[in-house]
């Protein structure tokens, strides 16, 4: 079979991305207010491009288990907009002027899907940066992140841009809508556990939600989005300085005002208490929420209980991340 024939032979190009988690500003970044975020470097998807057999031509996907087979043959006239796997590929090849290599790409995720963990801008980025290794060609920082907010648009519908921003460059991003990207110092490491609630959750429904309770009640939700804004602003210098218990009472301050945004859930307010009860300096969703993931900054000494506290409470994984 075609797959068999494939990993008989090293691939030609392997390129990959991270995930990423939103440490605070999640939806009010939406509006305009800033927002933090950081990759997840340990946490990545992988593709690797291998030379089709002979006999078959054409650009391919292959990925999940059991295996999904994609034919990207047809990548000419028009752009797959609804297709969050081809369009990357087919911009990609568009910004490049090139036509589809023959390759068969394999799609690897350590990644849980539609969980506030960036897996979209991460399956996008890394797919656009393989086919781009499979030409040999270069593609800069800039115009790829261009590509993959509009595969955003796809998943999320009105994207802040922050997701893919912090994924392709790698970086601790402080991010404002629409302005120049910053970066920012950590003045001391910080650690985070990311628990999962297994729940899988759409950010485009979230986002939609926030926009018409927004559009309802402007004076009622605006002020909460300013107080986000605010925090972030604290949130930021607090790292900055290595204040981790300032910026712990403010990530349980943004997981309240996310609450009051309807985007938290039964469970994660579950994993939140489970965490702070345990000692964490603080916690909160992370990322669009109703599901997916939240967050707890831990110390050397409550990491080990927090952990345990988060499995008691129904955490499906808990994965770790050094920040500085
Ligand atoms: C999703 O990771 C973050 C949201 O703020 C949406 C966005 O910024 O595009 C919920």
């Amino acid at each position: 079979m075609h797959l068999e024939f494939l990993f008989n032979n090293p691939p030609i190009a392997e390129a990959n991305a991270p995930a990423k988690i939103i440490l605070c500003g999640e939806h009010a970044v939406v509006y305009g207010q800033p927002a933090i975020a950081v990759p997840v470097s340990a946490l990545r998807v992988t593709v690797r491009a291998y030379a089709n057999s002979p006999g078959i031509s054409g650009l391919r996907l292959v990925f999940g288990e059991p295996i999904t087979q994609i034919t990207l043959a047809d990548i000419s006239e028009s752009p797959p907009d609804n297709d969050p796997l081809a369009l990357p590929l087919w911009l990609t090849l568009r910004h490049l002027a090139q036509k589809p290599p023959n390759v068969t790409l394999v799609l690897q995720s350590q990644i849980p899907i539609a969980s506030g963990l960036g897996s979209g801008a991460a399956v996008a980025t890394a797919l656009a940066r393989a086919v781009v290794a499979a030409l040999g060609q270069a593609l800069e920082q800039a115009a790829l992140n261009k590509i993959v907010y509009e595969v955003e648009k796809v998943h999320h519908g009105t994207p802040s841009g922050i997701d893919n921003t912090v994924i392709v460059y790698e970086q601790p991003v402080y991010f404002v809508r629409h302005q120049p990207i910053e970066t920012f110092h950590i003045g001391a490491p910080l650690t985070f556990l990311i628990g999962d609630t297994g729940q899988s959750a759409s950010t485009r429904v979230a986002v939609g939600d926030v926009r018409r309770l927004f559009e309802a009640e402007p004076e009622r939700i605006q002020p909460i989005l300013d107080a986000i804004g605010d925090l972030v602003v604290l949130a930021r210098k607090a790292i900055e300085r290595g204040d981790s218990e300032e910026l712990g009472r403010l990530m349980v301050r943004n997981h309240g005002y996310l609450r009051q945004l309807t985007v938290s859930s039964p469970e994660l307010d579950t994993l939140v208490k489970a965490a702070l009860d345990a000692g964490a300096l603080g916690a909160k969703l992370s990322g669009g929420g109703r599901g997916g993931n939240m967050i707890a900054l831990v110390t050397p000494d409550t990491q080990n209980p927090v952990r345990a506290a988060l499995a008691a409470a129904g955490a499906r994984r808990v994965f770790e991340t050094t920040l500085g």
